[in-house]
Formats: C-alpha cells, sequence, structure tokens
C-alpha cells in the first residue's frame, strides 16, 4: 500500500518513543521507505540503532553528520522526497516549534522546508495538553493543514488516567494510509461489514461451518477505512490478522451475528454482508462431546437434527429505517449463478448483489458480477480480492 512512498518519521522525547518502533515496522511493512529523524532528547529515551535497524536508514539527528554526506543540503534533500512527514510521538515543544516558525534542530528544519503532508501524534501529560499555549498551537498548525490523531484519554506514564496518551501505532499507521494512499469519498460514512464462516456448534468440540476465509469481507473492510469510511467489521472466526485500524467484532454463530448486526445497524450508511451465514444450525448443540460409539444413550449419535437459522439479510431488510441505507449481499452459487443471484437480491431487497462462484474461496482473487435492484448485470474480471473490494466501494458510494 505504500510502496514508492517516503515516510519521514520525526520522534520526539516523550515516554511514547518506544511505541513509535512499532509504527516503523508497521510502515515498512506496507513498502514505506521510512527515514527516523530523532531530537536530541528522544535519543535519550529510545537508541537511535533501534531505528536504524527498524527502518534501515540513518537515523538523522545532526544535520551535519559525516553519515548524511551523500545529500548535499540534508534538511533539503528530505524534505523535498518525503511523501509525508509524521511525528510519533510529538512533545509539546516541537509542537511549540512548528506553529512559531523555529528551526533549530534536524526534525523542525525538515519540517519547515517541506511542502509534504503532515501528520502529528501528540503524546503528553494532560496538564501540559490542557495548557492554553499548547491549545494555541495546536490550533495555529490546525490552521494550517496539519493533521492531528490523539492524544487519546489513558493511563499516562506520570500514573494520572487522563487524555495525553498518544494514539495507537496501528491508528496512526491507519491515518497515513488513509492521508496517502486513495481518495477520502467515503469519509463521514459507516460502513458495516460482515465477514467469515460461521460455525453451528454440534457439541464442544464439533461444529458446522463452511469454505468461507473471510478475506473478502476484511479486504471490504480495509478499502472502507482507506477511503475515510468509519467500519464496524463483524467477523465470524477467520485465521486473518485485524485489518489496520480495525478491532473486529468477533461472533461464531448465525446467531450471534445476527445479534451484532442488529446493534450497529442502526448507526450503518451501508451494510455489506460477505459473511457466509449457516442456513441451519443443529437443533440442539450438546454440552459434552457425543462419542463415537453408542456408550451412554444420552450422548451417541447417528443423525443430527437441524432447523433454520434466522435470515439475516431479511431480518435487516425489514427493519425502521431499511431505505435510509444501502443493503449489499454477496451470493455464491455452483449453478445458475445470475438467475440465483437474481432471486436472491430481489427476495431480500437488496440494493447490489456481488455473485460469485465457489473458485473464490480461500484464494486471494475473485472473479465476480455487481447486479443492481434494476437487475443489470455488470461482469468484472479476475482480480484481486482488495482491488474488486475498491470495484464494489465504488458502486456503493453512489448509494449513499
Ligand atoms: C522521562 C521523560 C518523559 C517525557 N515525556 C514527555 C511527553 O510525553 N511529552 C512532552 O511534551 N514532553 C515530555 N517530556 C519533556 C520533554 O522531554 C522536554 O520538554 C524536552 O525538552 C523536549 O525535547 P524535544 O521536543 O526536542 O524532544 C518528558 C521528559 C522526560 C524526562
Amino acid at each position: 500500500m505504500l510502496k514508492a512512498k517516503t515516510i519521514i518519521l520525526g520522534i520526539s522525547s516523550s515516554i511514547a518513543a518506544y511505541k513509535s518502533c512499532e509504527v516503523v515496522s508497521q510502515l515498512k511493512k506496507l513498502g514505506a521507505d521510512v527515514w527516523v529523524v530523532m531530537t536530541s532528547d528522544a535519543t535519550k529515551l529510545v537508541s537511535p540503532l533501534t531505528f536504524r535497524t527498524l527502518s534501515g536508514n540513518p537515523v538523522i539527528t545532526d544535520l551535519y553528520s559525516p553519515e548524511l554526506s551523500s545529500m548535499p543540503v540534508p534538511h533539503i534533500s528530505l524534505a523535498k522526497r518525503a511523501s509525508l512527514i509524521l511525528i510519533a510521538p510529538c512533545t509539546a515543544n516541537v509542537i511549540g516549534k512548528l506553529a512559531n516558525g523555529i528551526a533549530d534542530d534536524p526534525l523542525s528544519t525538515i519540517v519547515i522546508s517541506s511542502t509534504a503532508k503532515k501528520v502529528i501524534a501528540p503524546a503528553m501529560n494532560c496538564e501540559m495538553w490542557r495548557n492554553p499555549l499548547v491549545l494555541q498551537n495546536v490550533k495555529k498548525l490546525k490552521a494550517l493543514n496539519f493533521d492531528f490523531i490523539g492524544p487519546v484519554e489513558g493511563k499516562l506514564a506520570c500514573g494520572d488516567d487522563d487524555i495525553g496518551r498518544m494514539a495507537e501505532p496501528a491508528e496512526i499507521v491507519g491515518e497515513v494510509v488513509s492521508s496517502l494512499v486513495v481518495q477520502q469519498d467515503l469519509k463521514g460514512k459507516r460502513f458495516l461489514v460482515t465477514a467469515g464462516g460461521t460455525r453451528e456448534a454440534i457439541d464442544p468440540v464439533r461444529y458446522i461451518s463452511n469454505r468461507s476465509s473471510g478475506k473478502m469481507g476484511y479486504a471490504l473492510a480495509q478499502a472502507a477505512r482507506e477511503r475515510g469510511s468509519a467500519v464496524n467489521l463483524i467477523s465470524a472466526p477467520t485465521n486473518l490478522a485485524a485489518p489496520l485500524d480495525i478491532k473486529p467484532i468477533k461472533v461464531e454463530s448465525a446467531g450471534s451475528m445476527l445479534e451484532a448486526v442488529l446493534d450497529y445497524y442502526n448507526s450503518a450508511d451501508a451494510v455489506i454482508m460477505a459473511a457466509a451465514v449457516a442456513d441451519y444450525r443443529p437443533v440442539k448443540a450438546e454440552g459434552k462431546k457425543l462419542k463415537k460409539k453408542v456408550i451412554s444413550k444420552q450422548y451417541a449419535v447417528s443423525s443430527i437434527e437441524l432447523e433454520e437459522t434466522d435470515d439475516i439479510l431479511k431480518t435487516i431488510a425489514k427493519q425502521k429505517g431499511r431505505k435510509d441505507r444501502a443493503l449489499v449481499g454477496f451470493a455464491l452459487e455452483t449453478d445458475d449463478l445470475i438467475a440465483n443471484a437474481k432471486k436472491k437480491l430481489k427476495e431480500k431487497d437488496l440494493d447490489l448483489i456481488i455473485a460469485n462462484d465457489p473458485s473464490t474461496f480461500d484464494g486471494n482473487l475473485i472473479k465476480f458480477s455487481i447486479i443492481d435492484s434494476q437487475g443489470k448485470v455488470k461482469n468484472y474480471p479476475k482480480q484481486p480480492k482488495d482491488q474488486a473490494a475498491h470495484v464494489i466501494l465504488d458502486r456503493v458510494s453512489n448509494l449513499i
């Protein structure tokens, strides 16, 4: 996502500086070229060598260092090559310097020389943050298009439980990605996305499930977040890492997924049901493990009686305010794909349905068709799921 992007990461002297190791790692994982610039006091808290190792680039603590001799005027070279300057953690001191045009160290000098987008993640004691001078400086920087992320409330290094903590690394990196990667056409919207295959318990160790990997739902959630939307991702069990800056709401069965969907439905502008939800569940989930052989009558089984689960899409189609939000479903069929998908679209009163065949399961690619509420079909070639997610969101964004 951040390939060919150069991020200058400024680190000033807050105890939160250790968290910047994680910020560097995550940015590197996304393909960014990361150059760390540390204030002199920050080097007393975390060794520059740590950041050098993590970033793979020299750490800038002195613009006159022979290490930077390949750059004739290092602060200008770095300022020009920056796609974005992130300062995390940012002290009250650095905020004050930037707001007042001071350039007396490598970090403030590079920032003042650069036209790149700037993102600030402040970290400080609550009384420092509430100091009117600091707040005035923050206001000044916001008016100059500096983006701020945090600080957030929580336990501070000094022991207080109050505002001042640096935002979490994943949130900071999410902000960097949102700023750099795609247009923010979904800013101010909220998406509710479901993903994964539900599990219907037979007994404490066995369940009925399906082959859904959750990849398409996770890709949709990630893409919506990248485009600036808030996202509630309701996830049946998967082996996937949480998308950046999203904490999945984990559920197990169709019943618990329905409950979670109803919890978040009212606040959603768009609901995308990418989860593979079980149509049937055992009438009774046994409390103890069933035995292979009939040992005792109570825990032996030769067949499992099933009952239908509640249909999530049908249930939400009947909710109040249905027409105030877009409702999108997925249809996966082994035969008569388009005809069956159209039937589902109608039956469940959807705005769009994404039709795909079982080759989608588990893989990273998807060949799909989008059918709108008028029954108009558009076919799309096989492509990576993260790319397909943006194609689908382009269509959904026209509905909300
Ligand atoms: C252990 C320790 C933790 C500190 N944490 C913070 C902090 O979180 N935020 C802040 O604004 N200043 C903090 N300070 C104060 C700054 O380090 C101090 O204002 C320093 O002059 C700022 O230098 P710099 O902005 O060049 O890094 C801390 C100081 C110490 C000794």
